[in-house]
């Protein structure tokens, strides 16, 4: 139902996890299996767009006629999103980490045999992939997740305002048979003036398709 609505438009999505690396053997990251990013890809080339997918480490195959570039930090998912500008549309699907470490031993780091009180791991703030694009001059129509446990649509709206985006979909988390790592979702969106569009619990390949669908439209009449 969505087929042509994205033909002449380049789509950007980003898709998984980040991996901040502590040192050579070991990494922070999260449970993103990058299924929804992924989806959305396959769904945005259906619908005609020309498709640029950054994502993470995932295991999952490219969709057909989507290209793919993998990253593994979110430093490295923001020079390559930058290079990949400029588009018409931005999804943010990627569930990058908030921090990383401070500095990456360059060796692996050792228990100390003598003592145990613990490690101290400083951590940085990452960059704000998503907010960095939408306050662009060249600023694409921009979409945002927000994976949530508690608060969700007070909190996704929150959101929607401080990265200056379009659309937000919402997304509770702390439900297991939706979210990360599942094979289904089930999510709302949210616009500016704080309309709230439901999508009932599917396949996150049916849910990406009518989310493709759905701001296809918004994209048209903006
Ligand atoms: O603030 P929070 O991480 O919950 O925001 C989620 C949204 O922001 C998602 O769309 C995510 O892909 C994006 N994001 C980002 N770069 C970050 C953190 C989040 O693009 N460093």
């Amino acid at each position: 139902f969505a087929s042509g609505r994205l033909t002449g438009r380049h789509v950007l999505i980003t898709a998984g996890p980040t991996q901040e690396n502590i040192d050579p053997v070991r990494y922070i990251t999260n449970h993103s299996s990058g299924k929804m990013g992924f989806a959305l890809a396959e769904a945005a080339a259906e619908a005609g767009a020309r498709v640029t997918l950054v994502s993470g480490p995932v295991h999952l195959p490219t969709p057909d006629r989507v290209e793919r570039i993998d990253v593994v930090s979110a430093r490295d998912m923001l020079v390559a999103c930058e290079a990949a500008m400029p588009c018409d549309l931005l999804i943010a699907a990627a569930a990058v980490a908030d921090y990383r470490p401070q500095v990456v031993a360059p060796q692996k780091l050792k228990k100390d045999p003598d003592r145990d009180d613990g490690l101290l791991l400083q951590l940085v703030r990452n960059p704000d992939i998503l907010a960095t694009l939408a306050q662009r001059p060249d600023r694409p129509f921009s979409v945002g997740f927000a994976a949530e446990t508690e608060n969700l649509l007070e909190y996704a709206l929150r959101k929607l305002k401080a990265k200056n985006l379009d659309l937000i979909v919402a997304n509770d988390v702390a439900n297991p048979s939706i979210g990360f790592n599942s094979e289904e979702n089930a999510v709302s969106v949210i616009d500016r003036a704080q309309r709230e569009t439901r999508f009932a619990q599917t396949s996150k390949g049916k849910i990406a398709r009518q989310l493709i669908a759905f701001i296809a439209d918004r994209l048209d009449q903006a």
